[in-house]
């Protein structure tokens, strides 16, 4: 859809503030270290641009610098909001959407970065970083978030493999399991899933931050951790979409998930999909990654690839078949990656219908949803200072392609669909309870049913 129906579009109608109070600490502190984190890298691979590209890469090299150099002291000073200028396929978008937050701050000369929603800016920053490559053609393709990424991989060898024991081992006789078997299986592969969420290395700045113990062992301990837990809702949903298909087994259609971050998150989600379709379960995934780096970790299609390729040349027998399994997933269709920019956009899932209807019919396709992550669930929710104990149907303003799941552990201040009373209890017991990682939910919406 045209940008400009982004701008004349009224901003949907709320009885909540956005989350602005935790921005200005996170803007002063965390996105300077980010984006100071990014200058060092590249500056580190000075030398890799002139082996690849000669002079011009080094020329490359210094102007981005610079570029992000001014943008680092644009954010620490507060200074206004500016138009992308790369004329890239979504650089109108975005800059339509700055106009519409100009138009809202009517007593301010300008949007800058310490008076805009905290999600706004968070967004902005990973695409102006994106901006200063890609005005620097030869480095444009560089992932200066490769080397974290890469590393938390290989950090969590040990849970891998645990995890891809277990799978094999589920798989072995899977055709005789029982459904409450199934179930069994299922619900942990989710928690293991949702669990892969804490390893991610936007909330520690880059900090290593990878999961070192069997993931299947520690779920016990975690339960009283989850805030929300409607896995059963999400096994019906999964239980009323099997049909008979083409070849008369009955499964459901499709599951779409839309991913978060690399490293050992990525691989509990390949885990979970590789259970879904080896079960007979779900007939194909789909899966969304991020189309250019972003919020440190988050999964590009490059990083999706790698994992796989990096799982089949593994020197354990398990973890390698299972990234056999998984090459010939994608090769055969059953499962299927997409990159869409309105992922990397700052917009609230409820506009995505609107904005970008294409991918809103595509995710209309699917039996099931799954959203991975703190930064999804601030999107679907709208980042809103929402009473805890409004419902998520509610928070979702509308938004609802499928039936969706959430799979978060919480790491902002934004929390919906709690019991009365439990929001309290929380902040009492562990004041830092929405930002620290160490809760979760799986939150299940049914647009169908309301
Ligand atoms: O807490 C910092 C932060 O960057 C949040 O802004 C963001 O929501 C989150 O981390 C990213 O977490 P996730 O990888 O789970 O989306
Ligand atoms: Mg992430």
């Amino acid at each position: 859809m045209a940008a400009d129906q982004t701008v004349s579009r009224a901003p949907p109608a709320l009885s909540a503030k956005v989350v602005g109070s935790f921005a200005y600490l996170t803007i002063r502190d965390r996105l300077p270290t980010i984006l100071t984190k990014v200058i060092d890298t590249i500056h580190r691979n000075k030398n890799k641009f002139f082996e690849e590209y000669g002079e011009e890469g080094i020329k490359a090299e210094k102007q981005t610098i610079s570029l992000l150099s001014k943008l680092r002291n644009e954010l620490q000073t507060d200074k206004p909001v500016l138009e992308l200028t790369d004329g890239l396929q979504d650089t109108e978008s975005w800059n339509q959407y700055l106009q519409r937050h100009q138009m809202l701050h009517e007593d301010q000369d300008s949007v800058s970065w310490f008076k805009s929603p905290w999600l706004y800016v968070e967004c902005y920053m990973y695409r102006r970083i994106q901006e200063a490559l890609w005005l620097n053609p030869p480095i444009s393709d560089y992932d200066y978030f490769n080397e974290g990424k890469t590393q938390g991989y290989f950090e969590s060898t040990q849970a891998v493999i645990a995890l891809c024991t277990y799978l094999e081992g589920v798989k072995k006789n899977i055709e005789e399991l029982s459904k409450t078997q199934l179930f069994e299986h299922f619900y942990k592969l989710l928690q293991v899933s949702l669990w892969g969420n804490k390893c991610d290395l936007s909330i520690s700045a880059g900090q290593e931050n990878s999961q070192k113990i069997s993931p299947i062992d520690s779920l016990n301990s975690l339960q009283p951790f989850i805030l929300v837990d409607d896995s059963n809702m999400v096994w019906s949903t999964l239980m009323s979409a099997q049909r008979p298909g083409q070849s008369g087994k009955t499964a459901a259609d499709r599951v779409d998930i839309v991913l978060d971050n690399a490293g050992f998150e990525l691989v509990t989600d390949l885990v979970l999909a590789d259970f879904l379709v080896s079960s007979g379960l779900v007939r194909q995934i789909h899966f969304h990654g991020k189309s250019i780096p972003w919020f440190v970790s988050d999964v590009t299609a490059n990083d999706f690839q790698w994992t796989i390729r990096q799982t089949m040349a593994a020197n354990h027998k398990w973890m390698s078949k299972s990234g056999f399994h998984w090459q010939s997933y994608l090769k055969e269709g059953v499962w299927l990656y997409h990159d869409h920019p309105f992922w990397t956009q700052p917009h609230e899932f409820c506009d995505m219908a609107a904005d970008a209807p294409e991918l809103y019919a595509t995710l209309q396709r699917a039996d099931l949803l799954l959203f991975k992550g703190d930064l999804n669930y601030r999107k679907l929710t709208g980042d809103r200072e929402w009473d805890h104990t409004v419902g998520f149907d509610t928070a979702l303003r509308g938004f609802g392609p499928a039936p969706l799941c959430s799979l978060r552990t919480l790491k902002a201040n934004v929390q919906v669909g709690l019991q009365p009373g439990q929001g309290e209890k929380l902040t009492s017991q562990d004041p830092s309870w929405m930002t620290n990682g160490k809760y979760a939910v799986i939150q299940f919406s049914n647009p169908k049913t309301e």
